[in-house]
């Protein structure tokens, strides 16, 4: 079993590369938020901004733990390839960019299961506001993508002994696809 997650600030090619990658392996791939009940609540939650970061952080670590226990760790034993578009590194970025404390988030999601391949697509906001265009969402605005990008790319210090490869998200879709493989299969190797 392999498990491969793609994180990146929204548009930065995730879904897109996640889809695919899991075409080319034919592997299980899922989505964060899951579209358990859960995941549908904090879909609307995302969309308001009544909340405090550690309440976000709270509510996306349980539903986490809920698709782990119900589904991940089962297709971590059935499946060859697993695909994450999203992980727990997404709540320790989005979240701590809010404000949560970022030893806490870590305490938190220190029971997620880490993933053997992790890709960041590191894309301009630029490139992100072009790709997505104006938004209300507070999630999505400028400013705060910037934020995202530079924790993104801390990540590797974060996690020291995480596998966390930053990768040009400018590149054009078939060059990252290429790249992936190439890391996807040194790995193996190893
Ligand atoms: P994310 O899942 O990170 O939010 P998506 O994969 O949904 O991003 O991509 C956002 C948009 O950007 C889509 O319209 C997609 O076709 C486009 N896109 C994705 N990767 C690239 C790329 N490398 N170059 C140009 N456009 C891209
Ligand atoms: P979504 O519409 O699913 O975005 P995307 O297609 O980019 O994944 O919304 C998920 C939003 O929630 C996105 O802005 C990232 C954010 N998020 C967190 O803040 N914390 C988390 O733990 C996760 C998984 C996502």
């Amino acid at each position: 079993m392999t498990y491969i997650v793609f994180e990146g600030i929204d548009g930065a090619g995730k879904t897109t590369q996640a889809q695919i990658l899991a075409k080319k392996l034919n592997a299980y791939l899922f989505h964060e938020p899951y579209p358990n009940e859960l995941g549908k609540y904090i879909k609307k939650m995302i969309t308001s901004q009544l909340y405090t970061p550690e309440t976000y952080a709270t509510v996306f670590a349980a539903q986490r733990m809920i698709f782990k226990d119900e589904v991940l760790s089962r297709k971590l034993k059935t499946e060859k390839w697993v695909i994450g578009d999203r992980s727990f590194y997404s709540s320790i970025v989005y979240q701590h960019a809010f404000g949560a404390n970022l030893e806490w988030l870590k305490e938190i999601n220190k029971y997620m299961i880490v993933p053997d391949v992790t890709f960041v697509l590191d894309v301009s906001v630029e490139t992100f506001l072009k790709r997505r265009g104006e938004t209300n969402i507070v999630f999505e605005k400028k400013e705060f993508q910037e934020k995202i990008r530079e924790l993104y790319l801390k990540l590797p210090q974060i996690y020291p002994h995480h596998n966390i490869i930053i990768l040009d998200g400018e590149l054009s879709i078939g060059e990252i696809h290429k790249k992936v493989i190439e890391i996807v299969e040194a790995y193996e190797n190893k």
